[in-house]
């Protein structure tokens, strides 16, 4: 069996769980009775037909027991449901218990319909149903079946081990359990799992920090954690910019909304360079509102609390930083985080206010609570001019209303590029955590243009229609740079029951996809 290697299911801040094999070697658990396997089966390709056909993985298991898989699985009744897991005990003396985990049909593949590779997705629901139970039961080492794509299953193991539990008491708190590729297999399977440990670390670690709460992290704090998480790949180089720094850059916008909180700001910027500096940089925005209350345009009291995750962009920025460095991604990428608060005291933008962006426009702030356009637009002005950039792509929880129009299923993405769209939407198709293209006509331009007082409004003439398609309108008046992307991701900023391999919470999402599309976009060059 491969080297084990530790998974946290609690993130741990400081202190970054290795992905790479051979650490950890140490804590290899040798107590037998605390171990577990998990193995895959498929449906027949016949809906009518029942049992099973075992992965490459599942027959040597069975082998090495004596058949005695195949019968206990007989046993318990021979169908496995696709995303579900069946817990055997007694199959071998090497293991404690044995996740058997439904794959559905191994016919399964890019979906046309759903737009996604199935294959890969039911991989990880599966693994992910097989990792919580065997949890449940006591197990402290899985190992997995790689199925036909190791990433695939690490991602759906690690994600799904998520708690974000450090702040209960350590009876309450979820046990730590360690994950391994189980069985002699190849160099690529174990590369594609250790990416997968990576990418799924990186998530859970952007999970953390929209989970944190609002008082506990700050922008202050949100630069300090994002610093040493960052500085562990050792390529990072990270700077948080104060609010004096930000009003020598005339960012107006961003300055307006931190305001209002006793909190000062900090624009926290991240650069990485995997090639040659002098290559033009892909940079990437993250809205870092760390409490969005609505400000004077006061939001209701009903799940407030969730406004502590609305800078659910720059963990995700964050985390994808992290990501690229530990994989080592040979492209120049920046990051820029913009951290405030959106509270209500008495210097608080008021409605009808007017203030002056970084490229000098004017906005007219008719509603406190559509701030995040307010921030990101400075944001956008410096990314535009500070750098050359090969392409901008922003991630904001900006609008109620893209949930009202998607909901979960995807992200509500504007690009006025063709190329960049395509690219970003195949990433998705790959990671599962998906993209959806809404537009950006001029329809939508002229409605926040028109403003009484000033160049632009911060909310539509109509602000009851077409919210998230206004907001990106909003901010394509600050973008000078062809290739731009804009990802509204307030739609996925949350799991109820809806993703099977992540847990009620914050999700992270889609942290997967995006550095999938700059490791596709690394290769490009
Ligand atoms: N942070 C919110 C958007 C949001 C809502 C994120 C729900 C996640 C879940 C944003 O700042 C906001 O309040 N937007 C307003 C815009 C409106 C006033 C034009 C909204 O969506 O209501
Ligand atoms: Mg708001
Ligand atoms: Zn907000």
């Amino acid at each position: 069996m491969a080297a084990p290697m530790r998974v946290r299911t609690t993130f741990s801040i400081f202190r970054r769980v290795s992905s790479q094999f051979g650490s950890w070697n140490r804590n290899y658990c040798s107590d037998v009775t605390k171990k577990g396997i998990i193995v895959g089966v498929y449906s027949k390709e016949d809906d009518k037909e029942e049992g099973f056909v075992f992965t490459k993985a599942a027959e040597e298991v069975n082998d090495r027991a004596s058949g005695r898989l195949q019968e206990l699985l007989n046993i318990a009744g021979p169908t496995v449901k696709q995303g579900k897991a069946k817990i055997l005990y007694d199959v071998n003396q090497d293991f404690s218990s044995v996740a058997v985990v439904g794959l559905g049909k191994q016919s399964a593949g890019y979906n046309n319909v759903e737009q996604v590779n199935e294959a890969k997705e039911n991989i990880r629901a599966a693994i992910a149903a097989g990792a919580t139970q065997l949890r449940e039961s006591g197990a402290k080492h899985i190992s997995v079946d790689p199925c036909s794509d190791a990433q695939a299953a690490a991602e759906g193991a690690s994600l799904a081990l998520f708690s974000y539990d450090e702040l209960k008491d350590e009876s309450k708190r979820k046990p730590l359990v360690e994950l391994d590729i189980l069985g002699n297999t190849e160099k690529s399977a174990k590369e594609q799992w250790a990416r997968g440990m990576t990418l799924a670390s990186s998530q859970n670690f952007a999970r953390t920090l929209m989970e944190m709460p609002a008082n506990r992290l700050t922008p202050r704090r949100f630069a300090e954690i994002t610093g040493e998480q960052l500085r562990i790949t050792k390529t990072i180089v990270t700077r948080a910019h104060t609010q004096q720094w930000a009003m020598e850059k005339n960012m107006g916008g961003f300055l307006s909304v931190a305001k209002g909180s006793d909190q000062p700001p900090i624009f926290l910027e991240m650069t990485y360079n995997g090639t040659d500096p002098a290559v033009k940089p892909l940079i990437l925005i993250g809205k870092g509102v760390t409490f969005d209350s609505g400000g004077i345009s006061i939001k209701p009291a009903q799940n407030m609390d969730a406004m502590r995750a609305d800078m659910g962009g720059a963990a995700v920025v964050a985390g994808a930083m992290d990501a690229i460095a530990t994989l080592q991604l040979p492209i120049n990428v920046v990051a820029l985080t913009p951290l405030c608060e959106n509270l209500l005291n008495g210097s608080a933008n008021k409605p009808g206010d007017v203030v002056k962006a970084m490229n000098g426009k004017t906005i007219q702030i008719d509603n406190t609570d559509a701030e995040g356009r307010v921030l990101l637009a400075d944001a956008l002005c410096y990314a535009c001019t500070e750098f050359e950039p090969r392409a901008v792509i922003d991630l904001a929880t900006l609008t109620g209303a893209v949930d009202v129009a998607l909901g979960s299923a995807a992200t509500g993405t504007f690009s006025t590029s063709e190329t960049l769209w395509s690219d970003l939407h195949q990433a998705g198709v790959e990671t599962g955590d998906r993209l959806w293209r809404l537009p950006l006509y001029k329809h939508y331009t002229s409605q926040v243009t028109e403003s009484h007082l000033a160049d632009v409004n911060n909310v539509g003439k109509h602000p009851r229609s077409a919210g998230s398609c206004t907001g990106a309108a909003f901010l394509k008046e600050f973008v000078t740079v062809p290739e731009w992307a804009h990802l509204d991701i307030a739609g996925v900023m949350e799991n109820k029951d809806e993703i099977p391999y992540l847990v009620k919470g914050m999700t992270g999402r889609p942290l997967r996809t995006l550095v999938e599309f700059v490791a596709r976009m690394a290769n490009q060059s």
